[in-house]
C-alpha cells in the first residue's frame, strides 16, 4: 500500500475504475444503456422531447438532464470520457424516398451544435450513430464534413456500419457509428475493427451445401393458434409506414384464421433488443393513455440497438485503458505489483 501513496491518483482511477460518458440527443437510452452495461457510468443527458425525458428520468433518475441542445453551454455538462450523439436522422435517412437535405436540415444539422460544445471540451472520444445515409447524403459531402470537423477538433477518427441481426437481434437494422480518438490517429480503427478476426463472412449455404433459408422467410409461431411472424424483422421506424411504406407494411403479426395486425410496442422493444417494458411509462405518468403506443414505437424506431452500442463501448473501455497503459509506461505505477493495480488493470498489463 505504501506503494499507492506515491502513485498519480488520476491515472490510477483511470486504471481501475470505471470511465464516464455524457449522452446528446439520448432518446430513450439506447447508447446509454450500451455503454452502461460495458462499465461506463453515464453523467450527463440532453433530450428535447418529454416523453423520451420521462424514459431517461426513471432508468437514470438524478442524472443532470438538458432540453434543446441548441442552448447548452459547455458550463452545464460535467466532465466526461466520452460524449455520444445519435443525431436526429430525418434529413438524412433514404426510407423518406424524397430529397435530402441533409446536414442543411433543421434536424440532422444539430450535428452542428453537438460540435460547438465538442470543440468547447475536447472530450477524450466522441461517438456518433446515424443511418448509413449519412454516408451518400449530398453525394458524399455531408459525410466529408462530418469528418472534416472531427479532424478540425483534433479527433483521429474511424467509421464502420453495424446491422444489428448480428448482435443477436431479431432485426435488420443497418447504422453507421463513427469514432473519434482525440489526439489519436489509430485508436478509433481498433475500436471498430478486428484484425483477431478471419475476414470470413457468413456463409449462406448449410453444411449440406444446400442454400439456408433467409431469416425473413423463416416464419415463427404456432402453426395453429398462431401467431406467427417472420424470425427477423424489417428496419424499424419511427415514422412508420404514413410516409415511407417501409415499415409496418413488412412487419406484422398473423393468425392462421386470417387477422393481422402490426407490431406492439412491447414487440418492437424486443425486436430492438431492449428490456420489457422499457418504455412503458411508470404509473402516475401524465401522458394520455390512448397516445402511449404510438409515443413508445416511435422512439423505439429512433432509438439505437443496445446491444450495438455495448460491443462498441465495451472496445472502446479496452483502447482507453490501453492508451492509459502506454502513457504509463516506464512510470512508478507500473512498477507496482498486479495485486496493487486491482483486478481489472492486472488484465489490462498482462
Ligand atoms: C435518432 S434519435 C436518438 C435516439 C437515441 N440514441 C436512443 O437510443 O434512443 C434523436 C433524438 O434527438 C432528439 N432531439 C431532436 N432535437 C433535439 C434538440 N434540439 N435537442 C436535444 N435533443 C433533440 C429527438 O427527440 C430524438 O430523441
Amino acid at each position: 500500500m505504501a506503494c499507492r501513496t506515491r502513485l498519480d491518483h488520476t491515472r490510477f482511477r483511470e486504471l481501475s475504475l470505471t470511465y464516464t460518458a455524457a449522452s446528446f440527443f439520448a432518446g430513450i437510452g439506447g447508447l446509454d444503456l450500451g455503454f452502461e452495461r460495458a462499465g461506463f457510468a453515464v453523467t450527463f443527458q440532453c433530450e428535447i422531447n418529454p416523453f423520451c425525458r420521462d424514459i431517461l428520468e426513471q432508468h437514470w433518475p438524478g442524472v443532470p438532464r438538458a432540453r434543446d441542445i441548441s442552448k447548452v453551454t459547455n458550463a452545464e455538462i460535467p466532465a466526461s470520457d466520452i460524449w455520444t450523439a445519435g443525431f436526429p436522422c430525418q434529413d438524412l435517412s433514404l426510407a423518406r424516398m424524397g430529397p435530402r437535405d441533409g446536414l442543411r436540415g433543421g434536424k440532422s444539422g444539430l450535428f452542428h451544435e453537438f460540435m460547438r460544445l465538442v470543440r468547447g471540451a475536447l472530450p477524450r472520444a466522441v461517438i456518433l450513430e446515424n443511418v448509413h445515409g449519412l454516408l451518400t447524403s449530398h453525394r458524399g459531402r455531408d459525410f466529408a464534413i462530418v469528418l472534416k470537423a472531427l479532424d478540425e477538433c483534433g479527433y483521429g477518427v474511424a467509421w464502420r456500419v453495424f446491422d444489428s441481426k448480428y448482435f443477436g437481434v431479431p432485426q435488420q437494422r443497418r447504422r453507421c457509428f463513427i469514432v473519434g480518438v482525440h489526439r489519436d490517429a489509430r485508436s478509433a480503427g481498433k475500436v471498430l475493427f478486428e484484425p483477431e478476426r478471419s475476414d470470413g463472412h457468413l456463409t449462406s449455404r448449410g453444411h449440406n451445401g444446400k442454400k439456408s433459408p433467409s431469416l425473413f422467410q423463416t416464419v415463427v409461431g404456432d402453426p395453429v393458434k398462431g401467431p406467427l411472424t417472420k424470425a427477423l424483422a424489417h428496419c424499424i421506424y419511427a415514422e412508420s409506414a404514413r410516409h415511407t411504406g417501409t415499415d409496418w407494411s413488412r412487419n406484422y403479426v398473423w393468425y392462421p384464421d386470417g387477422r393481422v395486425r402490426r407490431f406492439t410496442s412491447n414487440e418492437v422493444e424486443r425486436a430492438q433488443g431492449f428490456p420489457v417494458d422499457w418504455t412503458l411509462p411508470q404509473a402516475g405518468s401524465c401522458f394520455d393513455s390512448d397516445r402511449i403506443e404510438s409515443k413508445r414505437y416511435h422512439a423505439v424506431g429512433n432509438s439505437v440497438t443496445p446491444q450495438v452500442a455495448e460491443w462498441v463501448a465495451h472496445r472502446l473501455g479496452c483502447v482507453l485503458r490501453d492508451q492509459c497503459v502506454e502513457q504509463l509506461r516506464g512510470t512508478d505505477l507500473m512498477r507496482t505489483t498486479p495485486c496493487q493495480l486491482g483486478e481489472h488493470a492486472v488484465a489490462v498489463c498482462a
